[in-house]
């Protein structure tokens, strides 16, 4: 259980958007039936916030140093205040550097109702600190395998707006990943955990398009256009040539072996993955921002049980964007 609350934690700290600032105020709510996950996850978000590590001698030097090194220091710099419940949410404004749930709407029931989600997610961000981060972690193994796209959906177009400011509120959406733990242990690939932050800085791609993500899902790639797609291209795939193809293209690789990590950006329902691991048995990351291209590959490679994949629904368009999902 420990692995799982480490994992949330990182998606945390190794956040792009928390790298100037400390985490001093973090919401933590956890299924009460996951007790021990509880309390790994306010023992780690305590530890780790704990560490200072002598950057008051700055207060005294005066062109003194020839270098200084500082690890970890911007992160953990403060112990965190930990606040547990999600009742917090009530009464807090743009108050915590971050928010961990993890099988709240699991455990609320509220998994297949929007309308209740939205509730939620409007607490959630009237209480981050402007860029502060939210992390939903559920487990959704017992679930249509269409709940994950559609709260990915939910969570990537959500706009509110602040009680208290009037301002535009939604969330910069950063990943969706399968919790690692639970992929290798259990040969859950339904485990998942959203990574979003506070976003005030809205801006609309299209009158009705949300995102980027929201585009492609209701334009090019629908969920009949991807049953087409593969139609037109052979099973799995969403590219000219198919399996036979992309074989050959692997191929040239020579250096593929099975201890070799690949990152598939842009995996799409999974086919060119599923393939490497299979004949080179390299271990492979696919990522892709349809919702609907991810469904499938999730659904496959739940199926085959092959850990040799993970998926991530993530945005390729920077460096930055390429260090943190991997
Ligand atoms: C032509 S499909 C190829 C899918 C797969 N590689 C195959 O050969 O079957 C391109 C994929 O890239 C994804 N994509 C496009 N732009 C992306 C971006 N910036 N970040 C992540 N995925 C993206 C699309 O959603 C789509 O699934």
């Amino acid at each position: 259980m420990a692995a799982v609350a480490r994992e949330l934690w990182n998606s945390v700290t190794t956040h792009p958007k928390k790298l100037i600032a400390g985490i001093e105020r973090v919401l933590i709510d956890v299924d009460p039936k996951q007790e021990k996950l509880k309390q790994d996850l306010v023992e780690i978000v305590e530890e780790r916030a704990k560490v200072d590590v002598g950057i008051s001698h700055l207060d005294s030097q005066h062109d003194y140093y020839d270098a200084i090194v500082l690890s970890n220091i911007l992160n953990y710099k403060n112990r965190a205040k930990v606040d547990v419940g999600i009742s917090h949410l009530d009464t807090q404004h743009d108050y915590y550097d971050a928010i961990v749930l993890s099988n709240i709407l699991n455990y609320k029931n509220i998994v297949e109702n929007n309308e209740k989600i939205c509730e939620l997610l409007k607490k959630m961000l009237e209480s981050l600190q402007p860029e502060g981060i939210a992390v939903i972690h559920e487990n959704l193994e017992k679930f249509p395998i269409n709940t994950i796209p559609n709260l990915t959906k939910l969570f990537d177009v959500f706009l509110t707006s602040s009680e208290h400011t009037n301002e535009a509120l939604g969330f910069e959406f950063y990943t969706m990943k399968q919790v690692e733990a639970s992929l290798y242990v259990g040969s859950n690939f339904l485990d998942v955990y959203w990574v979003l932050s506070k976003s005030r800085d809205l801006q609309l791609y299209d009158q009705k398009l949300v995102t980027f993500r929201d585009f492609l899902d209701k334009t090019q790639y629908t969920e009949d256009n991807v049953k087409a797609y593969e139609w037109i291209f052979g099973e799995n795939f969403i590219s000219p040539g198919g399996a036979p193809e992309n074989l050959k293209i692997l191929k040239k690789f020579k250096t593929l072996r099975p201890e070799i990590r690949m990152l598939d950006i842009g995996v799409g329902i999974g086919g060119g993955a599923r393939q490497v691991a299979r004949e080179f048995g390299v271990h492979v990351l696919g990522c892709d921002l349809s919702s609907n291209m991810l469904v499938h590959a999730l659904e496959r490679n739940q199926r085959d049980k092959d850990h040799r994949q993970r998926l991530c629904s993530a945005y390729f368009g920077s460096e930055e964007a390429v260090s943190y999902y991997l």
